[in-house]
């Protein structure tokens, strides 16, 4: 499939609720968009409120619905942008710039994966695990949070079939208490995976990179960078790869090969 060309659309509030502590999600009325976006891509979003911010918001989704022409993102709710967003009503109206970057790829001959999400890197993590069951993929799935409040997804991934769901806390309220690695680590030594696909902090995503090396097992990382433009335009979303030069993050990412990235 050939991706789409990015463009301007106009999107509708459908709903927009809180789903854990700090952590909202927001379901978009998009027909003009929802049907073009891939898993692993994501949306420039406008949010109204304060005409001084110019700048767009980068969103990746868990589920766009062609049928419907709804978008659902869960976002978490950290500076003047998000905030304004999470104060959006049904009926509320704005623009977002989509289909953006790149989508999580399928790797040919694949037959097992796990999908590996840290914080609000769930978002998109739903998105891969969704498109792995539509492709008959099957896969397990490591779901980290801080703590068991800010957790979402669980369910999400159980429903679309994931064969296990470990999930991590860092303080011990849900799960095992440790890091989405430590879970993963433990996966591998166990499990015939012949790809890993994993979002989350940066620390956590290099830790990923390091087990999947380390295995033998091909890894697949969905990086994030603040971005001005968001079409490789600006230059301020760079990331630094292993060969020494550096690609956009809005553009040729958001993901990448986790061997390609500088970790
Ligand atoms: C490709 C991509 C996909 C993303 N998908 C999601 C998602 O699905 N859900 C979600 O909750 N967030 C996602 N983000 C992060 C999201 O864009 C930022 O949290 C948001 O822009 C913050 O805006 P703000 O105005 O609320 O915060 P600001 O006031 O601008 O910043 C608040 C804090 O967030 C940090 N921050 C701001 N922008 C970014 C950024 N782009 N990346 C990392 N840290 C940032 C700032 O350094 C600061 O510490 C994604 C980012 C990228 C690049
Ligand atoms: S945000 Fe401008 S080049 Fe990526």
């Amino acid at each position: 499939m050939t991706a789409a060309a990015t463009g301007l659309h106009d999107f509708t509030v459908v709903t927009n609720e809180s789903v854990a502590d700090g952590l909202m999600r927001v379901v978009l009325s998009a027909p003009d968009v929802a049907f073009q976006m891939e898993a692993g891509q994501f949306l420039n979003v406008a949010v109204p409120g304060d005409a001084s911010q110019i700048l767009r918001i980068p969103l990746s989704f868990s589920h766009a619905d062609a049928k419907a022409g709804t978008i659902e993102i869960v976002y978490a709710v950290v500076g003047d942008g998000t905030r304004r967003l999470s104060l959006m009503s049904p009926g509320d109206a704005s623009t977002v710039v989509a289909p953006c970057g790149n989508p999580w790829p399928l790797v040919e001959g694949s037959r097992r994966a796990c999908v590996v999400a840290g914080g609000v890197g769930i978002t998109t993590v739903v998105a891969c695990a969704r498109m792995l069951a539509e492709a008959g993929v099957s896969f397990d799935a490591v779901v980290g949070a801080q703590t068991a409040g800010r957790l979402w997804g669980v369910d999400v991934l159980e429903g679309l079939g994931a064969g296990s769901v470990s999930v991590t806390t860092d303080d011990g309220t849900a799960g095992r208490r440790g890091f989405t690695t430590d879970a993963l680590a433990d996966l591998l030594a166990q499990g015939s995976y012949d790809v890993v696909y994993a979002c989350g902090p940066e620390v956590m995503m290099a830790g990923v990179a390091r087990l999947c090396r380390d295995a033998g097992v091909a890894c697949r990382v969905s990086m994030e960078r603040m971005m001005c433009c968001g079409f490789g335009a600006c230059g301020t979303c760079n990331v630094a790869m292993a060969d020494g030069t550096y690609k956009s993050c809005c553009k040729d990412g958001p993901v990448f090969g986790a061997e390609e990235v500088a970790w």
